[in-house]
């Protein structure tokens, strides 16, 4: 989890009990409710509950300025008493807005993928004038409610703008990450969906891994550029048919280096990912792979995990040099390569999800 995450994480967890801590009080209002115009038609019968509320109402300002306004003082006292039921039932009502409004607020932060939305920031600021509702017991404490309520508003709305430039870069990314390999598969003569397949495998293979979402979305973009650096190996030995030599081959294995300089400068998270997939994709967890011989933990859990995927994809399908082996072989040669070739914990992922992957191998057939 990356420290984007964990920070969301710590809002959503603290929207949740700020969100329960409002639903129990709106259910205890709600409750005091009830009891309150139950109380408001009593005192009308019965002086002893009209002596119970009095005293609760002495300091209440709205209450004061209501008996002042009507000249209660002279009225009878349970008719004061229902009145001053009828005031605690509108101050109840008021808290009961007010909490209402924090319940979408929290609501949002408790579920939300997203924290910060501009539409939601827009919704609380329309209703931060419920503040002034305080006013009816105590101006101060409304002019500093309202103001923190509008602040929380702009911040959030702020929040929101920030989100949306992020998605735009990323859409950016992903758009120039699939041209760029729709031109790597047209150029090096690959059969027709392998891309595909590697980058659905590669996405099979983190989930099972028990990376985010977020982070699984970003290995199945970045993925798909493994072979970028194809583009610059001349196409005659890329489409060469017969046997490669020696020289040829090395040539052809300079094509994760040559990923690794195309992106070096493109900057962006998903770009930088997509740079370290194209230069590890080749690497053994043992370090006997290529180009860096670098091995365990030295490789990236996301070259790793590319590794198997594009081991697994080449051996089943039908290239010009050799026939698709069949689905056991294939499933056996990658168990065999647990801790020698690859990651001991992606092989067991590969193996728990075997199933998964065979509906991917068939939705994307070569034709
Ligand atoms: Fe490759
Ligand atoms: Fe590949």
């Amino acid at each position: 989890m990356n420290e984007l995450e964990k920070t969301r994480s710590h809002i959503q967890r603290m929207g949740t009990v700020m969100y329960r801590l409002c639903r129990i009080g709106l259910i205890v209002l709600a409750v005091l409710m009830v009891v309150q115009a139950g109380l408001s038609v009593a005192v009308l019968f019965s002086p002893e509950a009209a002596g119970y509320i009095g005293p609760h109402l002495e300091n209440n300002f709205l209450f004061k300025a209501l008996k002042a306004a009507a000249g209660l003082e002279a009225m009878e006292s349970r008719y004061q008493a229902a009145i001053g039921c009828v005031v605690l039932l509108i101050s109840y009502f008021t808290v009961f807005v007010i909490l209402k409004m924090f319940l979408t607020m929290f609501e949002h932060l408790a579920g939300g993928e997203r924290p910060f939305d501009v539409a939601v920031a827009r919704k609380i600021r329309r209703r931060s004038f419920y503040m002034f509702l305080f006013l009816l017991y105590n101006p101060v404490l409304a002019v500093i409610s309202f103001s923190l309520v509008l602040f929380f508003s702009y911040l959030m709305e702020y929040g929101g703008y920030i989100q949306q430039r992020a998605d735009e870069t990323n859409r950016i990314q992903e758009e120039m990450i699939m041209s760029f390999a729709e031109i790597t598969e047209n150029k090096s003569g690959q059969t027709g969906q392998h891309i595909k397949r590697v980058s659905e495998y590669s996405k099979i293979l983190a989930q099972q891994l028990g990376l985010s979402p977020e982070e699984v979305e970003k290995v199945r973009i970045a993925s798909t550029m493994h072979d970028v650096g194809k583009l610059l190996i001349p196409s005659e030995i890329l489409e060469k048919p017969g046997k490669l030599t020696d020289e040829e081959y090395a040539t052809i294995k300079t094509h994760t280096t040559m990923g690794g300089q195309l992106l070096n400068n493109v900057e962006g998270e998903e770009m930088q990912l997509s740079r370290t997939i194209a230069l590890q994709h080749h690497e053994r967890y043992d370090g006997k792979g290529y180009p860096d011989h670098i091995q365990g933990d030295e490789i990236s859990l996301e070259g790793r995990i590319v590794a198997v995927a594009d081991v697994y994809d080449a051996l089943t399908s039908r290239r010009s040099y050799k026939n698709a082996w069949k689905e056991e072989d294939a499933c056996n040669e990658i168990l065999k390569g647990r801790g020698t070739q690859f990651d001991p914990q992606v092989v067991d992922a590969f193996a728990a999800a075997h199933d998964r992957i065979l509906e991917v191998q068939e939705m994307f057939r070569d034709e």
